[in-house]
């Protein structure tokens, strides 16, 4: 069977495919986010169309909902100037029962040349690549409780900008470990770029079993594991991938671990605040915090367009027909 690796590259060992961040190599991530910087640049500009994908089809297959992400590839396609078709697949044929396989040989008979995938099982996105033409790349909007690999190169450029490096960065990601495939793909993506250290703080019950063989440090209290941190990660409970019971209740986990002023301050003084959203207020973080001077919630949403923008573009350029 391929690995991942040898699945998302190709033979010159460039990006095919954008599947997962495990397993890629530092080079690469830092490839994709100085590649991101351009776009970004260029981005502030009033002309924001770049003919570099022009003639290409990209489906935007979402089989889970999605705001940011799925607006964020559609504009970083328009930006390269592809054409971008976004598939409602609960009113698609895959509600009549069709395959998923069934699903992708019919868009491939529409020559297709990219599909954006977001499912809820795990390894739908590799599965997808492994099975689609040659010429089609695939990119992984999230899979399941797996990974979200582009979500985490633009919280990694959303770091970069801010803090400018990270050898000697202290990372704390708070919350519901257990089921966000963004802290998986964050914190593969801080450990290859070097970040000095990596904590999860979380209830016992929202930490996925032998975390700390991923490279974290593990904390069950907010207040101790927010010392000497650079930048804090806030994560959303997603009650919808809980089937059971994990917790007490909304305002006793605010108590605990949601993110207020006062716990913020034991932080470092210039740390910022992260969140790849969607943010319940209240639950996970405070209004204050979320809307206050240390967040940068917003320019994650902004970078994704310029983080997307690069990834789109190499892989594309990677897996041009004859390549
Ligand atoms: C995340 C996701 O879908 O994995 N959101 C996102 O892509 N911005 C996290 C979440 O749903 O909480």
């Amino acid at each position: 069977m391929l690995t991942n690796k040898n699945l998302q590259l190709n033979s010159l060992g460039k990006l095919q495919h954008f599947l997962s961040i495990e397993g890629l190599q530092k080079s690469l991530l830092t490839e994709i986010l100085d590649t991101a910087e351009s776009f970004a640049d260029m981005s502030e500009q009033q002309v924001k169309k770049f003919p570099l994908l022009r003639g290409k089809t990209i489906v935007n297959l979402f089989f889970e909902n999605s705001t940011r992400t799925r607006a964020t590839f559609e504009l970083a396609a328009i930006r390269l100037s592809a054409d971008i078709l976004s598939m409602n697949i609960a009113t698609s044929a895959t509600s009549k029962g069709e395959s998923l396989l069934d699903t992708i040989r019919n868009l491939e008979a529409m020559q297709v040349d990219m599909f954006v995938v977001r499912h809820s099982l795990s390894g739908a996105a590799h599965f997808i690549a492994e099975h689609a033409a040659p010429h089609i790349s695939v990119i992984n909007a999230g899979d399941g409780q797996h990974e979200h690999p582009t979500q985490a190169m633009l919280d990694m450029f959303t770091i970069r900008r801010a803090k400018k490096k990270f050898s000697g960065l202290r990372v704390a990601i708070v919350g519901d470990i257990l089921h966000s495939r963004v802290a998986r793909s964050q914190i593969h993506a801080l450990n290859i770029l070097g970040a000095e250290e990596v904590r999860v703080i979380a209830p016992k019950t929202l930490l996925p079993a032998q975390v700390e063989s991923l490279g974290v440090t593990v904390y069950h209290d907010l207040t101790a594991g927010l010392k000497n941190i650079d930048v804090i990660i806030m994560l959303r409970l997603q009650k919808e991938r809980m089937n059971s019971a994990l917790l007490p209740s909304e305002s006793e986990y605010f108590k605990c671990f949601g993110l207020s002023d006062d716990k913020l301050k034991t932080a470092n003084k210039d740390a910022i605040v992260m969140h790849p959203g969607p943010i319940n207020r209240g639950v996970e973080i405070s209004s204050s915090v979320a809307d206050g001077p240390q967040s940068v919630i917003l320019q994650q949403v902004t970078n994704g367009i310029a983080v997307r923008m690069a990834v789109m573009s190499m892989a594309m350029q990677s897996n041009a027909r004859g390549d």
